[in-house]
């Protein structure tokens, strides 16, 4: 084996690339569970490339026949079912998964200054997931694939002066159609999938670039050597320790995976719509279309922001920086320190404010627009605000302010001293 190793290592950085990205990396001692989410997100995106590219080989991309080869892959493909549920379901756990990885940045200040680099490539990771996940969900032709489409790319034409011609160019054509099916396919199989490949490249050679931070929020490249080891005080290798770690993740994550593909695939109308086993019907609108769980907070914003001055282009705004603002963050942030362990409760509070917010706004996003408008017999009663309406408007105004408001609440926090060493 070491013959092997030596002969590919006169040839190519094969041992140099293993110990300086991943074998002899030094990491903070201290990971917590928070710490699982990157490697698992790593390995959620290759579990959806490799199921993809089985579900790639029987899927058939002509709206006459997608709907139909998604229903032969589910019954007469061997383990078609099992790569389909697969690939579903790995699509809502991969944001799971980012979104707790992202928790982990704002609970931690993983952001801060060495890392806003990093921090911005999450940031574009998640745009592309987002786009991602957008494409692929077209591809079923069912009616939520169909109309959830049209409401989204009819959002482009809302755009003053260029939306209409900017929307008729994303589709291809005057409707959702059988152009727009080959192209979202495209972009879902090809494009994306390279983009993701490429930007997680560059999020770990930034990470290893500037080292890991950790629970404390303590530099270890910072702390003297260790005489014995050699290694900053705090460090240790990646291998074996948090292979060890990481493969546990994967395990228990796997677990939990496995429980949602057996026992509750579409896990009760979250992971995949009642409304997407029917067939694409242009000519019928859906009563009540909603994007997955993953977008309903943007989606729950957009709807809660009026028309004015006879557009509704001010929705499509605020949804839009809802989601970009995220990229400010290393700036917002003028606390002492970067992690909750040390902060005070200014931004305990505004942290908490912001999970609250984020979660009722999915919950909002989800439920029917009926559910929005409060009725007596048949007539509303409050046409143009009802009670949902105005939670999620206070709500979309309280998500802005926890970044808004940070430069200041982060600044003015009661903080406690940083310790020398890890805990
Ligand atoms: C496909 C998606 C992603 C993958 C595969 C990925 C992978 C990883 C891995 C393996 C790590 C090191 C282990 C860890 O700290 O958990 C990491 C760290 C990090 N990631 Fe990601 N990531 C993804 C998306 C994102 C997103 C969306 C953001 C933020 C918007 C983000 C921000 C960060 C930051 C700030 C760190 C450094 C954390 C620290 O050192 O404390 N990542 N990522």
């Amino acid at each position: 084996m070491q013959k092997i190793i030596t002969w590919i290592d006169e040839r190519f950085p094969l041992t140099a690339l293993w110990e300086s990205q991943w074998g002899k990396y030094v990491a903070p001692r201290n990971f917590n569970f928070w710490y699982y989410f990157g490697s698992l997100a790593a390995f959620v995106l290759v579990l959806q490339i490799i199921t993809g590219i089985f579900l790639t080989m029987s899927y058939n991309p002509d709206a006459a026949k997608a709907f139909e080869s998604v229903e032969y892959i589910m019954r007469d493909v061997s383990w078609g079912w099992l790569i389909r549920y697969m690939h579903s379901t790995g699509a809502s756990m991969f944001f799971v998964v980012v979104y707790l990885h992202m928790f982990r940045g704002l609970l931690y200040g993983s952001y801060r200054k060495p890392r806003e680099l990093l921090w911005i490539i999450g940031c574009v990771i998640y745009l592309a997931l987002m786009a991602e996940a957008f494409f692929g969900y077209l591809l079923p032709w069912g009616q939520m694939s169909y109309w959830g489409a049209q409401v989204i790319v009819n959002l482009f034409s809302s755009i003053p002066v260029i939306g209409e011609d900017l929307a008729l160019w994303i589709r291809g054509d005057y409707t959702i159609s059988d152009i727009t099916l080959n192209r979202f396919f495209a972009f879902h199989v090809v494009a994306l999938p390279l983009v993701l490949l490429g930007l997680v490249a560059a999020h770990l050679m930034a990470l290893h670039e500037v080292g890991s931070s950790n629970p404390d929020g303590i530099e270890i490249k910072k702390q003297p050597k260790s005489p014995v080891t050699g290694l900053p005080l705090d460090g240790i290798y990646s291998h074996p320790y948090y292979t060890v770690k990481d493969i546990m993740g994967v395990v228990v994550f796997l677990v939990v995976f496995s429980i949602i593909v057996f026992f509750l695939p579409d896990m009760g109308g979250y992971f995949l719509e009642a409304n997407n086993f029917i067939p694409a019907d242009p000519l019928k609108t859906p009563e009540h279309i909603a994007p997955l769980w993953y977008f309903t907070p943007y989606y729950a914003m957009l709807r809660a922001v009026p028309s004015m001055m006879g557009t509704q282009v001010w929705g499509v705004l605020v949804m839009g920086i809802a989601v970009l603002i995220f990229f400010a963050l290393p700036w917002l942030d003028r606390g002492a320190v970067k992690s909750i362990r040390y902060r005070g409760g200014l931004y305990k509070t505004w942290l908490a404010l912001f999970v609250v917010s984020f979660l009722i706004l999915g919950y909002l996003g989800v439920v029917p627009v009926t559910v929005w408008g409060q009725f007596s017999e048949g007539v509303p009663i409050l046409a143009t605000a009802d009670k949902a309406t105005v939670v999620a408007r206070v709500l979309t105004i309280v998500y802005f302010l926890f970044f808004l408001l940070m430069p200041w609440y982060t600044a003015r926090d009661r903080t406690r001293p940083v310790p020398e060493r890890v805990r």
